[in-house]
């Protein structure tokens, strides 16, 4: 890869622009159990209008942030502004963010309508005004015709918008989900993202928002932070995750991708040659030079740039291997085929179906070669 992303600052990704002023400013935060770090010295500023993702596997201290954003736990060190005050010693019912939580709990004994309107009970506001506003967040959420129905008469879908709705009916400036489409099939969670975006869009509040799910987080976000054991290892657009992680744990997270261990043989800006020890012969990237010769490097290629034929792409051999078809996996759009190369690593590649045939072009045991653009891949460090 010769360059990132396009990167224009623009008022949609005020990230890039250094005069831009964050909404929440999350400063060396460290919150520690005992010895243990669940959040492990994490800076991150989040703009207002984002959807921000948080993602990393079980435990990495995901809801542990969330939680000292909202004010329910207090950092053991570092700082949270939020809109310019400075968060320490605030009590969660005076901060201008509302959480939904990961196991959200709707009291069984009341409508719908009651509890969403529940978040009003404090606020010194009239009664039309309150029903008005419990009409607009069921609205929001679509729900409108349920009102009168206790949790127990609806699917488990319907119960998590109705806590969404509870969320964000004391329009909160900044609202933190906790896994909010967990209990949704895949569907529905799909439709339920596009909503959250209209949400988003409509009222115009910060979503910071916990999802286990990275497709939920490619979809939904403007970015994405990848964490892992209370640590940030990376934050960017979903792009930029995908396209450029940092880390083998950054690719290996999001999305899938086929790594190659190597030795860099000769760095030149913007062409790297890799002997890759697992594949025996030299591969190269078009990466920037920041590596050099000697060094131990990974390869990371991405299932959908490798290219499967019968017969080896003509002319060039750059970046080939020979392999079998060990596995193959017909997922409707598209199918996975794991290739057996001659020296035994197995490589993932995806291929689209394009075409409606119940043929095969390349099917069990064939011979193919599995071949990649020298822009198709990323040189990792670690
Ligand atoms: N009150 C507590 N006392 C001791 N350890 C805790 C406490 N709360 C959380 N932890 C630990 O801190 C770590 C981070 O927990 P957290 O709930 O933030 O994880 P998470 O990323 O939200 O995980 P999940 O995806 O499973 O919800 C875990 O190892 C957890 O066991
Ligand atoms: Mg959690």
């Amino acid at each position: 890869m010769t360059s990132a992303p396009s990167t224009k600052p623009s008022g949609d990704r005020p990230w890039l622009d250094p005069a831009a002023k964050p909404q929440i400013v999350i400063q060396n935060v460290t919150k520690t159990y005992g010895a243990f770090n669940a959040v492990d010295n994490v800076d991150l500023r989040i703009y207002k209008g984002e959807i921000f993702a948080l993602v990393g596997s079980s435990g990495c201290g995901k809801t542990t942030l969330l939680r000292m954003l909202a004010g329910f736990a207090e950092p053991t060190s570092g700082r949270i502004v939020i809109d310019d005050a400075d968060m320490v010693g605030v009590p969660a019912h005076e901060r201008p963010v509302n959480m939904m939580f990961q196991s959200y709990a709707l009291f069984p004994h009341m409508t719908v309508e009651a509890n969403v309107g529940y978040g009003l009970r404090t606020l010194r506001i009239p009664a039309d005004e309150k029903r008005k506003r419990v009409d607009d967040a069921l609205q929001l959420v679509q729900l409108g015709h349920l009102g009168k129905r206790k949790p127990h008469q609806l699917s488990g879908g319907q119960r998590q918008r109705v806590a969404l709705a509870r969320a964000l009916i004391r329009r909160p400036k900044v609202l933190l989900l906790d896994e909010p489409l967990s209990a949704l099939d895949k569907k529905l969670r799909e439709q339920t993202q596009f909503e959250l975006m209209d949400i988003q869009y409509e009222v115009g509040t910060t979503f910071v928002i916990v999802t286990h799910d990275q497709d939920e987080a490619m979809a939904l976000s403007s970015r994405i932070a990848v964490m892992n054991q209370g640590k940030v290892l990376q934050v960017g657009s979903p792009s930029e995750i995908y396209e450029f992680p940092k880390s083998r744990f950054v690719a290996d997270f999001i999305g899938t991708t086929n790594f190659l261990e190597g030795t860099v043989v000769k760095a030149s800006p913007g062409l790297i040659t890799i002997y890759a020890h697992e594949l025996d012969c030299e591969v190269r990237v078009d990466d920037v030079g920041r590596v050099s010769a000697g060094q131990r490097v990974w390869l990371a290629v991405r299932p959908e740039k490798i290219w499967l034929s019968k017969e080896p792409v003509a002319g060039d051999t750059v970046n080939q291997v020979r392999g079998t078809v060990w596995e193959l996996g017909y997922l409707g759009n598209r199918s996975t085929y794991q290739i057996r190369t001659d020296r035994g690593k197995i490589l993932t590649a995806f291929l689209q179906n394009d075409r409606r045939t119940a043929e095969r072009a390349i099917d069990w045991n064939d011979t193919v070669y599995a071949s990649w653009e020298i822009n198709g891949a990323i040189v990792l460090e670690s």
